[in-house]
């Protein structure tokens, strides 16, 4: 499908060439995130953030109301966020991430348990700093690779009815779910796994609450794969979805297609009590909540806009494509391709390189090092550890590279050229060597840490 949509504004990318690519991965200390984005030729870092706005909600900025209170953009932005979601209550946060907060810190206490299909890693942490466990319930075929299943960001609704027994009611202050599912590859979430869901909650009497971040998306699915929704409108689809649920935190910095932003939605008039004395203390006053009027308005015209049929296909598509395109060159991905990233299996690409030496990171400095395409491991450096009894490391499952395609920001010609650039470096692959780290910090070390190739002759055996 062609983009539907054509250019009016551009934004000039600088050409770098390869000698000044390799002073700065060094400078980097072969770290992707301390790498310059304005020396990127493809930057498929995140999908988070990076969309570009269209005409209506640049033109929206120019009506932003900056009162403190009460300005008319939030009203926009209250009944846009109202008609997509059905909920009655709607709290503006500057972040997914400042709505996870304000939820888990007004609801969750010590001791508690979160269920989810996926936590993604901010929703893990907030419920962690609560003093709670974040749990991953989902289904077993989303944790495998190379399984088809159409909706493998479903949550197993079996292993949730266990869960709640074994730990009691009064320790689940309530379920998240997280559509798409993130951390499993951007993978779908069914209609029929939602009122499945929704049965074990009602049954125990526990709030079920959505991470509503790729909604559209995962909405496109449902249409798309699960019998009964063809002929149903995007927006039909999600007021169906979040019908089931009492409530939904959100980073508009996806599906709501703007820079930044975000909110939490709900029913219970309590909780959005708690809710709001913390967004006062953290965030900001009711109608604004860490944003500016303008930003309020620009989530206004992004939520209606995601919803367009046209954009949906040719946003799917487009990720799709850059998938079909890797596979007929035969390189290993996470299939089927989810909404919004297509995941290279970094071990099945450099199966020479063990765990140890960091495969998925070396993938990722020789796309930028060659063709200056930056991409993200998610791996062992992001998620590798030590065990705190043997000291031994300790390596996760899976060792991938994230694609992650920004919205309506690249044409098919870029992913193209970056398809054809993951192609070739698949078939020069026998020369990419393992990497080491130089230093780390305690925490999150991917962010931040500092690591060097390892010489081919003295690379050390695998640990
Ligand atoms: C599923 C999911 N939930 C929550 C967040 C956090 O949102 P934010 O980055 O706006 O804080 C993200 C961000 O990538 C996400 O993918």
């Amino acid at each position: 499908m062609r983009e539907p949509y054509r250019i009016k504004v551009v934004e000039p990318l600088r050409r770098v060439t390869r000698e000044e690519r390799e002073r700065l991965l060094r400078e980097a200390g072969l770290n992707i995130f301390a790498v310059p984005a304005e020396s990127c030729a493809v930057d498929l870092l995140t999908d988070s953030g990076t969309s570009a706005m269209s005409d209506r909600q640049w033109a929206g900025l120019m009506t932003g109301d900056e009162s403190y209170a009460c300005s008319r953009n939030f009203y926009r932005f209250r009944d846009a966020v109202r008609d997509v979601f059905g909920y009655p209550i709607v709290i503006p946060t500057h972040q997914g991430r400042a709505a996870e907060h304000l939820l888990f810190a007004s609801v969750v206490k010590p001791g508690d348990v979160v269920p989810s299909n996926t936590h993604f890693d901010t929703t893990r942490a907030n419920v962690e700093h609560q003093g709670a466990e974040a749990r991953d319930l989902v289904v077993d075929e989303g944790l495998d690779p190379s399984c088809l299943h159409p909706f493998k960001g479903n949550l197993d609704p079996v292993k949730l009815d266990r869960a709640i027994r074994e730990v009691g009611r009064e320790r689940v202050p309530l379920v998240m779910l997280t559509v798409t599912n993130n951390s499993g590859g951007g993978q779908p979430v069914s209609i029929a796994n939602v009122r499945a869901v929704r049965e074990v909650c009602d049954r125990h009497g526990v709030p079920l609450f959505f991470d509503a971040c790729r909604f559209a998306e995962n909405c496109w699915f449902i249409r798309e794969r699960e019998p009964g929704w063809a002929k149903r409108s995007i927006k039909d689809i999600a007021r169906e979805l979040f019908s089931y649920g009492d409530g939904c935190t959100m980073s508009a910095k996806k599906d709501a297609l703007v820079n930044i932003g975000g909110f939490v939605a709900l029913k219970d008039a309590a909780w959005a009590e708690k809710i709001t004395n913390l967004l006062i203390l953290f965030e900001g006053f009711l109608t604004y909540g860490g944003l500016a009027g303008r930003d309020l308005e620009a989530i206004a015209v992004g939520l209606t806009e995601v919803l367009d049929e046209d954009y949906l296909a040719f946003r799917v598509g487009q990720v799709a494509a850059l998938g079909e395109q890797l596979e007929r060159a035969g390189v290993p991905i996470v299939k089927p391709v989810g909404g919004h990233a297509v995941y290279v299996d970094a071990r099945a690409f450099l199966p020479h390189i063990p765990q140890s030496q960091f495969p998925g990171q070396a993938l990722v400095v020789a796309l930028y090092r060659e063709f200056g395409i930056r991409a993200v491991e998610i791996g062992s450096l992001m998620f590798g550890s030590r065990d705190p009894k043997t000291g031994e490391p300790v390596y996760p499952r899976l060792e991938l590279v994230r694609l992650a395609i920004p919205r309506r920001v690249y044409t098919n010609d870029h992913l193209r050229y970056v398809a054809e650039s993951v192609a070739r470096l698949f078939r020069e692959r026998d020369r990419l060597r393992g990497l080491r780290i130089t230093w780390e910090a305690p925490t999150l070390r991917h962010f931040t840490a500092r690591l060097e190739e390892l010489d081919a002759a003295a690379a050390p055996a695998a640990r």
